[in-house]
């Protein structure tokens, strides 16, 4: 990767932490080189996670960065896509419009517990680039959690109860209503308008299955393949024991010590590895305004089954 060496820098994204990497100096230009290319897709599966800083900051360095992590899609739900190109979701808050909760006695707008995105439906993406729009002065920091660092800490117990288990996932636009989450202290004061327009559909959306663990393709490594967010319990397991074990596996996966929580400046892009990395959002002061637009790689990673209406998967035999 002789050629690769001086199109940009690799430095650990945080010390200490056991993933995620930081790149700095790339070029559109260098882009254009299928090296360069391979060398960034290779680096994002062995890290995760990639903050990119000192980069050109531009919508098409965004999509033009994205596309050498698979192909760019819009979102599932259009009331989310950006109204100035349909290539970037929108992910924002302003004080009279977005989502808001009360976090622990605290107001937050656009408040995200961890969770994969699109993990309620069979194929989830592949994953994304986030870029700031406009920053809030407080707060708005976005976390991001290796579920490949999370199953090395899983006990040895553990990791055999969950071996062969799926879990369930509904979408849920009340994010203080997810029951696997650590959500009880935290309540919808109201709701976006976007999201509206999906909640007021949700009976129409069906559910889906994932495996509690799977291997990694290209490195073979075992991720621990749980999101908090939107998770209705285990498939294999409904009763309350079942419930007791994923609550058991899901304070794995939201470890404060193996997190990173990203503080944005201006120029920078984070991408993630949505097949084996959760992301929060710490969330807004609600008279801030803050506004993300982000890609969504496409892909599938071809384990997420849909549920069927009487909630049977064809071919999963149990
Ligand atoms: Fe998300």
């Amino acid at each position: 990767m002789a050629s690769v060496a001086n199109r940009y820098n690799v430095a650990p994204l945080a010390e200490g932490l056991p993933f995620g990497g930081t790149v700095s100096g790339l070029t559109m230009a260098s882009l254009a080189d299928e090296g360069v290319r391979q060398a960034l897709y290779e680096l994002w599966i062995e890290k995760g996670v990639i903050l990119f800083r000192s980069c050109e900051d531009s919508e098409e360095m965004q999509i033009e960065l994205s596309s050498c992590f698979g192909r760019n899609a819009e979102h599932l739900f259009p009331s989310v896509r950006s109204a100035g190109n349909s290539a970037l979701t929108s992910i924002k808050f302003y004080p009279d419009d977005g989502a808001l909760y009360d976090v622990r006695g605290e107001q937050r707008g656009s408040w995200l517990p961890w969770h994969s995105d699109l993990v309620y439906s069979a194929a989830i993406n592949h994953g994304g680039i986030l870029r700031p729009s406009i920053i809030p002065p407080r707060f708005g920091r976005t976390g991001f959690l290796c579920q490949i660092a999370a199953y090395e800490r899983l006990p040895q117990h553990l990791r055999e109860r969950i071996e062969g288990l799926h879990v369930v996932y509904e979408i849920t636009i009340d994010h203080g209503d997810h029951r696997f989450a650590d959500t009880d202290d935290v309540t919808c004061l109201r709701m976006a308008e976007s999201g509206l327009a999906i909640q007021r559909r949700k009976f129409t959306y069906p559910r889906a299955i994932h495996p509690m663990v799977y291997e990694q393709e290209l490195t073979g490594r075992k991720v621990l393949n749980v999101s908090p967010g939107f998770a209705l319990g285990i498939y294999e397991d409904g009763s309350w024991e079942g419930d007791a074990l994923l609550q058991e596996v899901c304070k794995y996966c939201m470890e404060p010590e193996l997190a990173y929580l990203h503080d944005w400046k201006m120029g920078d892009m984070v991408l993630w590895d949505n097949w084996r990395v959760l992301h929060c959002a710490e969330g807004t002061h609600p008279d801030d305004t803050r506004l993300m637009l982000r890609t969504t790689i496409t892909g599938d990673y071809a384990r997420g089954r849909a549920l069927g209406v009487d909630g049977l998967v064809a071919d999963l035999d149990i």
